[in-house]
C-alpha cells in the first residue's frame, strides 16, 4: 500500500488520536447489538497498547446532529471494548476542551481513553478547522482506522490531516489492500453479485467494476431495475427508479467488454411483507401487478450457484431478496453457503450482506468481509475517499 501505516510510525510514549467507526447498532436499552466494528478494530488497539502509546480513541455513534443525545453516548462502547481487550478504557464526558486537555495529560504509557461522540459537536460535520484544531491538541499523531466512515469529509476523518501527521491503522490498510485487490490483476474468472437497494450507487460500481469482470449477477432490489428496464412488469417490487438510461449504459458496456450480465430467470414474489406472507414462483415476464419480488427463485439460484462456483475471484454487495424475513431468505443463503466452501477469493461488502454473512455464521470463510457500507461502494466505484485521501503517503 502506498500510504503509511501506524507501523511505519514511532508511537511508543506518543499521545496517537485513533479515530475508529464504532457506529455499532444499539437496541432499545442501550446494549450493543453487534460488536464486529469494534473486534475489526482489535489489531490496531493492541498494536498501540504494546507499543506503549497513550491511546485516544474517538468515534461517531448514530446521527445525532451536532447535539448532545443521552441514547448515542459513547460509554457502553468503551465498556464493550474494554471488556474485550481486558484493560480500562476512560470513558471521557467530552471529545475537546480543557476537561479533555486535562484528562489526557494525566494519561501513562500504555493507557487508553475514549472520548465522546464527536457528532455531538456540529464542528464535527462542517468539518470545521475550529473543531480539528482542537481534537489535534490532545495529540501528536493521528491515526485513521475508520474505514466505514472514511467517505465523509468530516473534521476527525479528513480536517485533522491539517493539524497532524495521519497514517492509516492497520483496519484501514486491510480494507484498502482486499478492495483494491479487485482491480490489480484479479484472479479469472471474476463474478461481481449485486442485489439489494441503493440501486444507482451500485450501478456506479458496476461502471467501475465492468473492465475487470467476466461475469455480473444481479438480484434482489437491482433485479427488479434491471428487469424492469428488459421490459418486465415488475409489480410493486423496490428498487425500481428513473433510472433507464444508467441501466442502458451498463448494457452497452458490458456487451462492449464482453461481460455476461446473468438476471434472474425466476423469482420469488409476494403480496405483502409479513412474516408468514404466501408466496410463489413465477418466471421473470409473469409477475402480477399487485406483487413484489422478494428473493431469487429455484432455477435462479441453481443457475447462479453453478456460476458463482466457477469464478476465482468474486466481489459481492446487496443481498439477493429481503433476508430478514426467513422465507424470503434462500437465495442470500444459497449465495453465502456456495462462498463459503470456495478456494477463491471472496470479498463481501455493504451493511445488509454483511449482516446476512455474519447471522448465517459464514463471515470468516470470506477472504475478506468489509466494515463498510457507503465508503465500500464509494471506494469501488472508484471515487476518492476523503478520508483516504489525507493519509501520509510512503516515501
Ligand atoms: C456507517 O455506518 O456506514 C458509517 O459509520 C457512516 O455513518 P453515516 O452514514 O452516519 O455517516
Amino acid at each position: 500500500m502506498r500510504k503509511k501505516t501506524v507501523m511505519d510510525e514511532t508511537v511508543s510514549g506518543k499521545r496517537v488520536l485513533l479515530r475508529v467507526d464504532f457506529n455499532v447498532p444499539m437496541n432499545s436499552n442501550g446494549e450493543i447489538e453487534d460488536d464486529t466494528r469494534i473486534r475489526a478494530c482489535l489489531p490496531t488497539i493492541t498494536y498501540l497498547v504494546h507499543q506503549q502509546a497513550r491511546v485516544i480513541l474517538c468515534s461517531h455513534l448514530g446521527r445525532p446532529r451536532g447535539m448532545v443525545d443521552e441514547h448515542l453516548r459513547l460509554g457502553p462502547v468503551a465498556r464493550r471494548l474494554s471488556e474485550i481487550i481486558q484493560r480500562p478504557v476512560k470513558p471521557l464526558p467530552e471529545a475537546i476542551g480543557p476537561g479533555a486537555v486535562l484528562a489526557v495529560s494525566a494519561m501513562q504509557d500504555g493507557e487508553l481513553v475514549f472520548l465522546e461522540n464527536l457528532r455531538f459537536y456540529p464542528g464535527e460535520e462542517a468539518n470545521d478547522p475550529g473543531f480539528a484544531r482542537e481534537l489535534s491538541l490532545l495529540a501528536d499523531l493521528f491515526v485513521n482506522d475508520a474505514f466505514g466512515v472514511s467517505h465523509r469529509a468530516h473534521a476527525s476523518i479528513s480536517g485533522i490531516a491539517e493539524y497532524l501527521p495521519c497514517v492509516a491503522g492497520l483496519l484501514m490498510e486491510k480494507e484498502i489492500e482486499q478492495l483494491g485487490s479487485l482491480f490489480e490483476e484479479p484472479a479469472h474468472p471474476f463474478a461481481a453479485i449485486m442485489g439489494g437497494a441503493k440501486v444507482e450507487e451500485k450501478i456506479e460500481v458496476l461502471e467501475h467494476i465492468l473492465p475487470r469482470v467476466d461475469l455480473v449477477i444481479i438480484g434482489g432490489g437491482m433485479a427488479a431495475a434491471f428487469l424492469k428496464d428488459q421490459g418486465y412488469d415488475v409489480g410493486i417490487s423496490a428498487g425500481v427508479l428513473d433510472i433507464a438510461g444508467l441501466i442502458g449504459t451498463i448494457m452497452q458496456k458490458s456487451e462492449a467488454f464482453g461481460v455476461r450480465i446473468l438476471l434472474p430467470e425466476d423469482l420469488i414474489i409476494s403480496e405483502n411483507l409479513e412474516f408468514g406472507a404466501t408466496v410463489r414462483v413465477e418466471k421473470a415476464g409473469q409477475i402480477p401487478a399487485g406483487c413484489r419480488i422478494v428473493d431469487i427463485g429455484p432455477q435462479t439460484i441453481m443457475e447462479f450457484i453453478k456460476e458463482i462456483g466457477e469464478c476465482q475471484t468474486v466481489v459481492w454487495n446487496g443481498p439477493m431478496g429481503i433476508f430478514e424475513i426467513p422465507q424470503f431468505s434462500g437465495g442470500t443463503t444459497a449465495v453465502a453457503t456456495v462462498l463459503a466452501t470456495m478456494n477463491a477469493k471472496t470479498i463481501i461488502g455493504g451493511g445488509s450482506t454483511v449482516e446476512a454473512v455474519t447471522q448465517l455464521g459464514l463471515a470468516g470463510r470470506m477472504t475478506h468481509v468489509s466494515t463498510g457500507g457507503g465508503a465500500t461502494l464509494r471506494f469501488l466505484s472508484g471515487k476518492t475517499l476523503p478520508g483516504i485521501e489525507v493519509l501520509a503517503d510512503k516515501e
